[in-house]
């Protein structure tokens, strides 16, 4: 297997100039004035599956963003596996708190990263992970050690929701048909210590309004008199937790399946420092559901958070008003068994219940997703952890994570397979925040690890 480690070495320059290239381009799918960018960025991935030799190179139309299509099948006994990535990315902003520009990558070295990091909004979510495997694609394809099918789908509305793609799942399983779907869209515990994601949270996200009187009222000439819908809105979300951080919503953790005690020593065997935790993110102490561990609480558990609220006035100076309204963004990650339909409707019900006289109130539900979880004694996930186990020197530990990709159960229901989570990220690359970096070394052992898994999948699959 040296030959791997050796294209890397000679190449390696050129997939990071390559990674740079695709960074510069603002594919951000949330805000329409990027429109461009994100269809150019279609059509850069699209020439670089046909580059690294891929055949039946589309880029397929969407009612949204278009999805990216490329395989290699080389014959039709072999297994299959399907690649699934995202192209666009979220939005920059807050502007002023990055140190370079969001869209001019830069490598610096950090704590962390002591090899070099790039920094670039999409670095880490997604581009540089999806881009890990054209790579890894490429080097199978020019050192002829590619052992199975491979198919590849790229898409541009992730971090939208995916809207667009069930229905494109639905109405092409043929093309899609696999044995395996492989991801790199999550992370790893540190670089010491690699890990898979056998778990997913579902979401259900919703915008609440609260209104109050019909227009913008004095507050000396009406304070105290009438409901102050932000007042209002304050009191219906902290009513939503008890004392002890549970959620109030009747029925929410009606169908949240309690681990055994084994399987929560099993969580418990992932190392983890709270002290590093807390010194990561300058906290003094750490907040959530009584009796569980922060890692049960992010793993397993269900919550529910405000995203963002607004109303009422908050230009420069003071200005004394009872606002007619108030929003808020509000979203819960939900653990398996729990559905987001049941639970938007369970939220919106419960919402409207609490809700005063002195009040209106208006609930809409955005995207939402069903949570996933991929078994580790499937022989794709003994592929993967067999894969990181060469390339890190160690066994991964299986983690579940607090993030979602909704579209991976859709996958399991619509086409019956399961996906691997074989993500290379760091908790501290900042994703979604300023300053997303994705390490060097991380793009590189990704890059390594990929076609280990093609080998051990396609050897366990035929002993299977
Ligand atoms: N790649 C992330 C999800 C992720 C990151 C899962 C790290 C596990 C570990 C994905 O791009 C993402 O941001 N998903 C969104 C949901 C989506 C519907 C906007 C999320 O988790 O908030
Ligand atoms: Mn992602
Ligand atoms: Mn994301």
């Amino acid at each position: 297997m040296k030959y791997i480690k050796e294209y890397i070495d000679r190449n390696k320059n050129r997939f990071i100039d390559e990674l740079i290239e695709l960074l510069k381009i603002p594919s951000i799918s949330a805000d329409s004035q990027f429109k461009n960018d994100v269809l150019n960025c279609a059509e850069i991935v699209a020439q670089s599956l046909k580059d690294a030799g891929a055949n039946n190179v589309e880029v397929c139309p969407t009612a949204g963003y278009p999805i990216v299509y490329g395989d290699k099948i080389i014959d039709s006994v072999l297994p299959t596996v399907l690649v699934y990535g995202h192209y666009d990315v979220q939005p920059a902003d807050p502007l002023d708190l990055w140190e370079s520009g969001p869209f001019e990558p830069i490598i610096k070295s950090t704590d962390i990263h002591p090899d070099g990091a790039i920094f670039a909004r999409g670095a880490c979510d997604d581009k540089g992970q999806f881009y890990m495997h054209v790579k890894a694609f490429e080097l199978m394809m020019k050192t002829d050690s590619l052992v199975c099918n491979i198919k590849f789908m790229i898409e541009g509305e992730e971090e939208v929701g995916s809207q667009n793609l069930a229905p494109f799942v639905k109405s092409n399983k043929k093309k899609l048909s696999c044995d395996a779907i492989l991801i790199s869209d999550t992370g790893i515990i540190s670089n010491e210590t690699p890990s898979i994601t056998t778990g997913l949270k579902g979401l259900s996200y919703l915008e609440v309004e609260v209104t109050g009187p019909n227009r913008d009222l004095h507050s000396g000439l009406y304070g105290g008199a009438v409901a102050n819908p932000i007042n209002i809105l304050c009191e219906m979300i902290s009513s939503m937790k008890d004392e002890k951080n549970h959620i109030t919503i009747p029925g929410f953790y009606k169908n949240v399946i309690e681990l055994t005690k084994e399987e929560r020593e099993e969580i418990a065997r992932a190392p983890f420092s709270l002290k590093d935790y807390k010194d990561a993110l300058e906290l003094s102490d750490i907040h959530g559901e009584e009796g569980y561990t922060t890692m049960e609480r992010t793993g397993i558990r269900p919550t529910l958070d405000v995203n963002g609220i607004w109303g009422g006035y908050i230009g420069e100076g003071a200005k004394t008003v009872i606002p007619s309204k108030a929003f808020a963004k509000i979203s819960m990650r939900l653990v398996p068994n729990q559905s987001d339909k049941e639970i938007t409707k369970l939220f919106t019900d419960y919402f409207k219940s609490i809700a005063p006289k002195s009040v209106s109130v208006k609930v809409t539900p955005h995207h939402g997703g069903e949570p996933y979880v991929s078994p580790t004694d499937i022989i794709a996930y003994k592929a993967a952890s067999h894969a990181m186990k060469t390339t890190f020197g160690k066994e991964p530990v299986p983690v579940k994570a607090g993030g979602s990709i909704p579209i991976v159960a859709l996958f399991e229901k619509e086409l019956d397979v399961k996906s691997i989570l074989l993500g290379f990220g760091l908790d501290s690359d900042a994703i979604h925040s300023p300053n997303e970096h994705y390490g060097l070394f991380n793009y590189l052992k990704g890059i390594e690890t990929i076609p280990h898994f093609f080998l051990n999948f396609t050897k366990m699959f035929k002993s299977n």
